[in-house]
């Protein structure tokens, strides 16, 4: 009974539609992606990457809110109703890792405060490009501003989610959501008008398949998996909340929508800048923290534009944190019976103190910097570490074992059901069942190949 009252639901059907697309849209999408797309040469790749949205994101979008949906439990409870014993270990791997990729993102979440700050203060003004490189160096080595600004984020997740399934998600998403977006579409419009706009509509939307390779394509389709928040019971959680009524397979295509949108819009913000001052981003954190804080300081309206980019990044990954948080906790309100209060602050001060070690490791604390556990090259240091796993390892394998669960395992009867209820879409049943029993797996099962036999490192 106890726990009855600690679960909530959704207001409205808005709220799962925000507070999923909250989830789903983070750094993943104005940091990653557009970093990734230009490794990877644009066009083509973005074509394969709206592919993996469409034919295997989708389809485990809804597979995941009809678990949460039809047993309304956390994401433990919710494997084992439906599945038995052993299938309520999907579950706990998501638990553990949305525990894992809480403790790390939170801490480039921080980075963000940071740099609103800064760029309120005009701190980049008159500085060159490699200065503002090496300021961002000597930042991220700071054992003092890296604790605190993950303590900060993590307090500022608490905050949310220990207010509650409507009162503190859905009021919080559904006020920064539309914040973002109009920030978004400014921040477009302005990028335009450096000039730069052609070429980047040009790089992003003009495929060239010859420098497409195997590796941009398993890279393009594992990324579809991050940017939907999908392999790790976010969605099982957040669809446990929904109503008996709403529409799965319509929530799915809105979520998915919104999130590959504003991917696409964060290319358009940054892309024109640095094509027209003639920039070439090299490395991942440095599109973010280090090429962009100077364009803003060069481009008009730019001490304005610049704070509005990092306030923008930082509500993007707040709606990300709390719901990462939220998987958490849902657990151990279900299963363990804690009040909401209670499980809030305990745990999210459990990531808080996890998260240290990746706060440390990237050259503040020597050893954490370098040490390589698992080897790999691109695993050094804890920071590395945790999201190779998480990455590679352990949203593939969730992901993969969710498909293979609701595709194969759950009734026929069940299934037809719970997705027919509510509004239907051009997204039809036999479709979605097809692409989860037989698209999605294969090819999620061809990442795990490659991560586990070719060795492939995704991060
Ligand atoms: N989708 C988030 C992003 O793009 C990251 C993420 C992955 C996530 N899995 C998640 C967020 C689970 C919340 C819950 O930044």
């Amino acid at each position: 009974m106890s726990a009855g009252n600690e679960r909530g639901v959704w207001s409205s059907k808005m709220g799962f539609i925000l507070a999923a697309a909250g989830s789903a849209i983070g750094l993943g999408n104005i940091w990653k992606f557009p970093y990734i797309t230009y490794q990877n040469h644009g066009g083509a790749f973005v074509l394969v990457y709206l592919f993996g949205i469409a034919a295997i994101g989708m389809p485990i979008m809804v597979a995941e809110m009809m678990v949460g949906r039809r047993t309304q439990k956390n994401a433990v409870g919710a494997f084992r109703e439906l599945g038995g014993g052993k299938w309520k270990f999907v579950g706990a791997l998501g638990v553990i890792t949305g525990f894992i990729l809480l403790s790390y993102y939170s801490v480039v979440a921080g980075w963000t405060l940071e740099y609103f700050l800064k760029s309120v203060n005009g701190a980049f003004e008159g500085l060159t490009e490699s200065e503002v490189g090496a300021e961002f160096g000597a930042f991220v080595g700071d054992p003092f501003k890296q604790i605190f600004w993950h303590f900060i984020f993590m307090a500022l997740t608490v905050g949310v989610v220990i207010a509650g399934v409507a009162k503190g998600i859905e009021r919080v998403t559904k006020a920064l959501m539309p914040m973002l977006f109009i920030i978004m579409l400014i921040l477009v419009i302005q990028s335009f008008m450096t000039g730069g706009g052609g070429q980047a509509l040009h790089f992003l939307f003009r495929p060239s398949f010859s420098e497409l390779t195997v590796d941009s394509v398993l890279e393009a389709v594992g990324h579809s998996f991050f940017t939907l928040s999908l392999g790790m019971g976010a969605i099982v959680t957040y669809g446990s909340y929904m109503g008996k009524g709403d529409s799965l397979p319509k929530s799915a295509l809105v979520v998915c929508g919104l999130d590959t949108l504003i991917a696409l819009m964060a290319c358009l913000v940054i892309y024109p800048i640095i094509f027209s001052f003639n920039l070439v981003p090299t490395r991942s954190a440095g599109i973010l923290f280090t090429t962009l804080p100077v364009i803003f300081t060069k481009m008009p309206g730019g001490a304005l534009f610049g704070p509005l980019f990092f306030i923008l990044v930082a509500f993007a990954a707040l709606t990300s944190t709390i719901s990462l948080l939220e998987v958490v906790v849902a657990y151990f309100i279900d299963e363990l019976k804690w009040k909401r209060q209670q499980a809030t602050l305990i745990l999210g001060g459990a990531i808080f103190a996890i998260g240290i070690l990746p706060a440390l490791s990237n050259g503040a604390v020597a050893s954490l910097s370098t040490v390589n556990i698992l080897g790999k090259r691109s695993t050094g240091g804890i920071f590395n570490t945790f999201d190779y796993l998480v990455s590679n390892w352990m949203l593939t394998v969730g992901g993969l074992l969710i498909a293979i669960f609701v595709g194969w395992r759950l009734s026929q009867n069940l299934k037809d059901e719970e997705f027919h209820k509510g509004e239907q879409t051009i997204f039809h049943y036999k479709m979605w069942d097809f692409l989860l029993k037989f698209v999605a797996p294969l090819a999620v099962a061809l990442i795990v190949i490659a991560v586990i036999f070719l060795g492939k490192e995704f991060n």
